[in-house]
């Protein structure tokens, strides 16, 4: 990754830039209110220090280049120990490079570095006296910060009391998690404040407000441990000569969080080649980290080498932040659409302004549901910050509320469905069409013909719309009662084409009871839930007569899902009922209903003690391209086929992954596997483990 550095072309654009980035800057450490998302920031001080560099007899003293937090912060407390920032590297040549400098001045190669994620947060110094947290104090300008203790209690992983009664400095990153962030979000908005735009601005805005009516918790990460003047002897030598990699032992062994609980602990490597494996292994594991990251942080372990690489004025130089691609980007909501789904949700979608990040043009993001909107206090022509990572659908953090000129419009929420004009059913979090599944009559046929449900070939888009066109259709059973005239008697119809379809329609008849559940389109029960639910029950009969409380036996389904599918299966009644007439299939092959026993609602163990098989209590995930015996399978006949053997199947990579088959291809899921230690399986190697459920 190379980010473009913005241009300057002459004095005045250049005491423009240094006054924007000043003012960005120290918006940014105060919380809340900067103007520039962290990429268009980086870009300023770029153009600005490239500028400087061809005209260094015109540096303005205010220029934030070679400051710590860019020169815009101050503070009272003066720290033992300078804070100071970190030189950046944003490619494995750069970084090469700079072990390469690094070794020069050291004398020798670095032979042993640790390696640990950079928390997206704000740096602080917490003192200790006798074991006893006294002083918390952020970074300021580095020589100087300001007292922060009144936040004390509010920090999880910062320990009031150390294990053992010592007088050290703890420093680290305070943050908020993804949660704690729209808690805090939550929290503000009831009390009448503005959102903060993300998880930083909030932790930054959070730790330095004094006299709040509410307080809302935040996390700590520990990444130094450092004497005090009041320090032991013995002690202040000894964290003087200990590894980097050693002090966060001691630190965690004192009660202090640091990443090693995470799911990427520091780590120490031993070459260049070793240090870039755990960079993309980072990366790779990013968009799923319950808490923000922007890069990650490369120390030479040794307290000797440290030593002799001494520190410049604003960042040491035994380390090196190697930066990731930004994942948010600040950008304007221009409008929201309303979406009616195969189910008749009524799902809102954010229209952005095209926004580039991380090398996707993003122009949508999710909004989830109305009360969202309103919680979140969003409005046209709102900015917004934008969050994207990985492959997970873009989000909007928050409006970016200073930002606002007063122009921009409440979002009007639709009084009737979109689709049809229908009245609305808002008595849930999302709303629903009151025409229900026949509101979007050709996205859910069409859907319950789709492959991984009915799987009924000639059964397209276009042919599903004739169909209703022509009244043929106004529910799915009447796919099932349609006769060789009426198919006839449509337009572009062929004998052989008509034949083709009824005998495919023919066969849909007897799919799986968990396909035909899926068909259903019943909310919450994908194609996966939807074969939990089959295997678990046998038979539709049996669904039909569980209650929620039987319902929440089948693992996954808790008590907020269990009553909406219980409801949802009784509003179908009569859909399911006219389907079991014209002679669907309605049971599981290979499941036997539950006894009365297992349905006992201590027995919440049964549905997995139930399987059997090679995968019997395995999670399994399937990524890249299969080949050999299962190059035929679709994902979700995979997934199918990983149930049969008795195991769960899952998209995501997770530490409770037991085994990820990764074919052809496979990426980050491989790389994540790999970086926690998953077992993998070929393709092949899978089959044979299989082969007994290989239909
Ligand atoms: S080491 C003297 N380690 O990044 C070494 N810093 O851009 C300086 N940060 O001010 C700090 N995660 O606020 C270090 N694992 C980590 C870090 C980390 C986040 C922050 C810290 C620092 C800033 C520099």
């Amino acid at each position: 990754m190379t980010t473009p550095a913005a241009v300057i072309l002459d004095a005045s654009a250049y005491a423009q830039a240094v006054e924007d980035a000043v003012k960005a800057s120290a918006a940014y450490y105060a919380g809340g209110t900067s103007p520039l998302d962290d990429d268009a920031y980086d870009r300023l001080i770029r153009g600005i220090a490239a500028w400087e560099a061809d005209h260094p007899d015109q540096v303005l003293p205010d220029s934030p280049t070679g400051k710590v937090a860019g020169g815009a912060v101050e503070g009272d407390v003066p720290h033992t120990v300078a804070m100071l920032s970190l030189d950046n590297v944003f490619s494995p040549e750069e970084f090469t490079a700079w072990t390469a400098s690094l070794a020069r001045r050291v004398g020798h190669d670095v032979t042993r570095f640790s390696v640990e994620p950079k928390l997206d947060g704000l740096a602080v110094a917490a003192r200790y006296l006798h074991g006893r947290l006294t002083r918390l104090i952020t970074r300021g300008d580095g020589t100087a910060g300001e007292d922060v203790s009144h936040a004390i209690s509010t920090i999880e992983g910062l320990p009031e009391q150390l294990a053992e009664p010592v007088t050290v400095e703890v420093r680290g990153e305070v943050l908020m998690t993804t949660a704690q962030f729209e808690h805090a979000n939550e929290v503000r908005t009831a009390h009448g404040g503005q959102p903060f735009a993300n998880p930083r601005n909030a932790a930054a805005g959070t730790l330095r407000a004094k006299e709040r009516a509410y307080t809302v918790p935040m996390t700590f990460f520990g990444y130094g441990l450092l004497p005090l003047a009041d320090t032991e002897t013995a002690l202040a030598a000894r964290l003087g000569e200990s590894a980097h990699s050693d002090l966060m032992a001691q630190a965690a062994a004192l009660g202090v969080n640091t990443t090693a609980e995470t799911a990427v602990p520091g780590i120490t490597a031993h070459t260049v080649e070793e240090v870039l494996a755990r960079v993309q292994e980072i990366a790779a594991l990013r968009p799923g980290l319950p808490f923000g990251i922007d890069g990650i942080v490369i120390k030479a372990d040794f307290a000797a080498d440290q030593q002799a690489a001494g520190s410049g004025s604003r960042a040491p130089r035994w380390a090196i932040a190697y930066k990731l691609p930004a994942v948010e980007k600040i950008t304007r909501l221009l409008e929201v659409e309303w979406n009616v789904g195969r189910t008749g949700i009524i799902a809102p979608r954010a229209v952005l302004e095209p926004v580039e990040i991380d090398g996707s043009t993003i122009t949508y993001a999710t909004l989830h549901n109305p009360a969202d909107i309103t919680r979140r206090d969003l409005r046209l022509g709102d900015h917004v910050m934008v969050h994207r990572a990985g492959d997970v659908i873009p989000r909007i953090e928050a409006p970016v509320a200073h930002l606002r000129t007063g122009t921009e419009q409440p979002i009007a929420f639709p009084e009737a469905c979109p689709r049809c004009g229908s009245d609305i059913d808002t008595s849930e979090q999302r709303w629903r069409c009151s025409n229900g599944r026949n509101c979007h009559l050709v996205a859910s046929l069409s859907y319950a013909a789709g492959r991984d449900q009915l799987d009924i070939e000639g059964l397209g888009h276009t042919r599903v719309v004739q169909l209703v066109e022509a009244g043929l259709v106004a529910d799915l059973a009447d796919l099932f009662t349609l006769t060789r005239d009426q198919l006839l008697g449509l337009e572009r119809m062929s004998e052989t084409s008509t034949d083709n379809l009824l005998a495919a329609i023919a066969t849909a008849k007897s799919r799986p009871l968990s396909r035909v559940l899926c068909a259903l389109g019943v909310r919450g029960t994908g194609r996966s839930m939807s074969r939990r639910i089959a295997r678990y029950f046998a038979t539709m009969d049996d669904i039909r007569a569980a209650d929620a409380e039987t319902m929440q036996q089948v693992e996954g389904i808790g008590t907020e899902k269990a009553p909406s599918i219980v409801a949802e299966l009784a509003e179908l009644a009569p859909l399911i009922d006219k389907l079991a007439a014209a002679g669907v299939n309605m049971t599981e092959p290979g499941a036997t209903p539950p006894t009365t026993a297992d349905t006992d609602a201590d027995s919440t163990t049964v549905a997995a003690e139930r399987a059997d098989g090679p995968l019997a209590g395995m999670t399994v995930v399937v990524t890249g391209g299969m080949t050999g015996p299962l190059e035929m399978l679709s994902r979700n006949q995979m997934n199918e086929l990983i149930e049969r053997a008795g195991g769960r199947s899952s998209s995501s990579v997770s530490k409770k992954t037991h085994l990820v088959v990764a074919g052809e291809g496979a990426g980050s899921k491989r790389t994540k596997a790999e970086a926690l230690g998953i077992r993998l399986a070929a393709p092949d190697e899978f089959a044979t483990l299989v082969a007994d459920y290989l239909s």
